[in-house]
């Protein structure tokens, strides 16, 4: 088979170093791709969101089937405009990626379907939202409507914070026209917990857990980022945890896309806060999350395009889908100045080294023009180990991760501490 990735981040290179393991594939091309994933896959000099070009790319490619990994390209229909050429795609049509496209929409379903998430209300002008923030309880989460790379969540103390957001998202457009409604939301406490499942739109079949790790510095300090880090399995999602999350939350979620006349296709990741009253949906998106796929994935004992397959066709119920008994660690070697500002084209050591003992996921990289790989990015790469027991797993990360370097590199050092401190007790 020929099979195309759309993407070019750590998500996409743990998604084609997994589809390689299948005999039945031939060649993988990437749109765009980076510079590791050059190493066994074909780059599509193309932009994730060029629905034009990559469609056109695969009639010409006798592509098999596509992968769409990144929110945007999905949210554009990409998949759409796919099948309508007879590609048929992993991942969610146009209609069912509004789940993370649209936070209004996504709240909606929930309060229409009783699906627990945080209490809220949607505005679509400045007027409106600021009247009601004036009386509104604090701490208040005030979210951008549209896709903002993680980055459209502003966490407010005061009612004067809240003004200040809602003239940032709303006024300053700092979020463009992803800011044209804000989401206004109760403020939830408690560990969080990424769940990514995999659906066919009738069953629905949770990958073990895992905990990211989104702002900058150790701590849960500095700005929030795309993800510094992660660990799965998640300690805090206990079977309790897992039981009610299914009930309460998967399955009436596949149920109210489908009530809804979007069936969800694809990977759902389900973003969930365990609260004092049961986990709560924090986030969908409609796409295995990064850097969660780079330690979820590795995981994972059955074979990734066969279950792909069984999304797509429907037969999910009849696919075994199973998962190794260990732990993952991945730590993210970042830019310095992500997620703001940061240099490019600065030259990696070390990557090979790191290799011997860990898979190093490309995503900020490139080749140069003499062969070597620089930096492209704010997250550059994510060095990922497993192991028996996370703490092992931990330690190998960071023992890969030390090898490598590169200007200005810097990574978080606490990834896994909380979920050990739990384990540990
Ligand atoms: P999101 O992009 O919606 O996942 O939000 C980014 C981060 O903001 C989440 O991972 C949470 O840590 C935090 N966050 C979002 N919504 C809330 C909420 N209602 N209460 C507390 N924290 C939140
Ligand atoms: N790591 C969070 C996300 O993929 O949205």
């Amino acid at each position: 088979m020929n099979i195309l990735i759309v993407g070019g981040g750590g998500r996409e290179y743990v998604i084609a170093a997994k589809l390689r393991e299948n005999p039945r594939v031939k060649r993988i091309y990437a749109a765009p791709g980076n510079g590791g994933m050059a190493a066994f896959c074909t780059l599509v000099p193309l932009k994730a969101t060029d629905i034009e070009g990559i469609c056109r790319f695969a009639k010409e490619n006798s592509i098999d089937y596509a992968v769409v990994a990144q929110d945007d390209p999905l949210c554009l229909g990409m998949v759409d405009a796919l099948k309508e050429i007879g590609v048929e795609s992993f991942g969610p049509t146009k209609a069912a990626a509004q789940i993370e496209g649209s936070k209004v929409f996504a709240k909606k379903l929930m309060k229409k379907y009783g699906i627990p998430t945080a209490a809220c209300e949607c505005f679509d002008s400045y007027a409106s939202a600021l009247e009601y923030v004036k009386t509104a309880p604090v701490p208040i989460v005030v979210k951008a409507d549209g896709l903002a790379l993680g980055k459209g969540v502003i966490i407010c103390e005061s009612r004067e914070e809240a003004a200040e957001a809602l003239k940032t998202i709303i006024l300053d457009k700092k979020f463009g026209a992803s800011g044209e409604s804000v989401v206004i939301e109760e403020f939830l406490t408690g560990p969080e917990v990424s769940v990514l499942a995999f659906t066919d739109g009738k069953t629905v079949v949770p990958m073990v857990s895992s905990m990211d790790h989104k702002r900058a510095l150790d701590g849960d300090r500095g700005l929030n980022t795309g993800g510094m880090g992660t660990i799965a399995p998640n300690p805090f999602y206990t079977k309790e945890v897992a039981e009610r999350a299914m009930k309460e939350i998967f399955v009436p979620t596949i149920e109210a896309m489908n009530a809804e006349g979007r069936p969800f296709k694809g990977c759902l990741y389900f973003g969930l806060m365990i609260t004092k009253d049961g986990p709560k949906v924090i986030e969908y998106n409609c796409r295995f999350g990064d850097p969660e796929a780079q330690v979820v994935l590795p995981l994972m004992k059955s074979d990734l395009l066969t279950v792909m397959l069984a999304t797509t066709n429907g037969t999910l119920d009849r696919t075994p889908v199973e998962f190794f008994s260990g732990a993952a660690c991945c730590v993210i070697i970042a830019s310095g100045g992500y997620p703001v500002s940061y240099g490019k084209g600065y030259k990696i050591y070390g990557i090979e080294e790191a290799e011997k003992t860990a898979l190093v996921c490309h995503a900020g990289t490139k080749e140069d023009e003499n062969g070597d790989i620089v930096t492209s990015g704010g997250r550059v790469l994510g060095v990922v180990a497993r192991a028996e027991t996370l703490s092992n797993a931990v330690d190998a990360a960071y023992a890969a991760a030390d090898k490598i370097t590169f200007k200005d590199a810097f990574m978080r050092r606490d990834i896994g501490a909380r979920a050990l401190k739990l384990l540990e007790g």
